[in-house]
């Protein structure tokens, strides 16, 4: 694979995810526990059955990996960062079955049409133009089989408003927080707000359904992942009582498509196959989508 050129993004994102936190993001309280969960559950309404092959790419320290191939699938792992590759490395259940590498979104080292599903839940946030943005899609697509479903995640443009500010109050840490708002609310950017802090790209809905499209890619649905139930400030309980959770689930499955509220949750998630193999023809027999 030929060195991507890099920039002062990729750099401070190198910086932020260097000092470890990631690996244990998913699994850190309640609003993790919505995004793990909602996420496994819209991918496995696409996903063909165990042991098709599912890349993950941009994959991290492997906890989405690690539960595919819990499952019996067969998972290609690549991140940009070595860490994350180490740490899943480190994490491998024995006689799992993990192809793990470093690689960059936009030019992978795997062939085309060769895997049977992808996630690319990770390098959108963090593609700062759209030019990336759209070749790491496309790169997806690529790499996917005739009708195998593409599931690609980004940030939506209100999460720090609503997540940091309105949730976490992190202003009254950081009272910088506040005025970073209307700048990356217009260009998409969250720049750092302290040093090492995270930095990425974040999408409006609209954005995220013309990307897909621009890459080659018909989009067959398109999701908020958490919906507005991440801003419950008794989540922790609500997710602990089997009742209250499944309100809380069944309400944001009801609000997941609806348009005016797409934009008020943290994650969006789009799913999507190849342009000219969205003929229900062309889709394998074990693809339940
Ligand atoms: C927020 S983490 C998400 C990890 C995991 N997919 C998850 O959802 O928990 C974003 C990941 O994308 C990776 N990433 C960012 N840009 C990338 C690129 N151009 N190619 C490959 N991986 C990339 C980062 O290294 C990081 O591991």
């Amino acid at each position: 694979m030929a060195p991507m050129p890099d920039d002062q993004n990729l750099t401070a994102m190198r910086a932020y995810y260097e000092r470890g936190e990631e690996e244990a993001r998913l699994a850190d309280g309640a609003a993790g526990e919505l995004e793990f969960e909602r996420t496994k559950e819209i991918v496995l309404r696409h996903l063909p059955p165990p042991p098709a092959v599912v890349a993950d790419i941009g994959g991290g320290p492997g906890r989405y990996a690690h539960w595919l191939a819990g499952l019996g699938y067969q998972v290609v792992h690549r991140d940009l960062m070595p860490l994350h590759v180490a740490q899943l490395q480190q994490a491998r259940a024995a006689g799992a079955r993990i192809d793990s590498a470093v690689a960059d979104a936009r030019q992978l080292d795997l062939a085309s049409a060769s895997v049977d599903a992808v996630l690319l839940l990770g390098p959108l946030y963090h593609l700062d133009t759209r030019r990336d943005r759209v070749a790491a899609l496309a790169e997806a697509g690529r790499i996917a089989c005739p009708g195998a479903p593409v599931f690609a995640a980004a940030i939506n443009r209100w999460a720090m408003r609503l997540d940091d500010v309105l949730r976490r109050r992190r202003y009254q840490e950081f009272p910088n927080l506040e005025t970073a708002l209307a700048p990356l609310e217009r260009t998409g950017r969250i720049t750092p707000i302290y040093p090492g802090s995270f930095v990425g790209y974040t999408h409006r809905p609209d954005e995220l359904r013309a990307e897909v499209r621009a890459a080659g890619l018909h989009l067959n649905s398109l999701v908020s992942v958490e919906g507005p139930a991440f801003l419950l400030g008794d989540l922790p309980a609500r997710l602990a009582d089997p009742a209250d959770r499944r309100v809380v689930m069944d309400t944001i499955r009801a609000l997941e498509q609806v348009p005016e509220l797409l934009g008020a949750g943290t994650h969006l998630l789009a799913t999507a196959v190849h342009a000219d193999q969205e003929n229900p023809e062309n889709v394998p027999a074990r693809s339940r989508s």
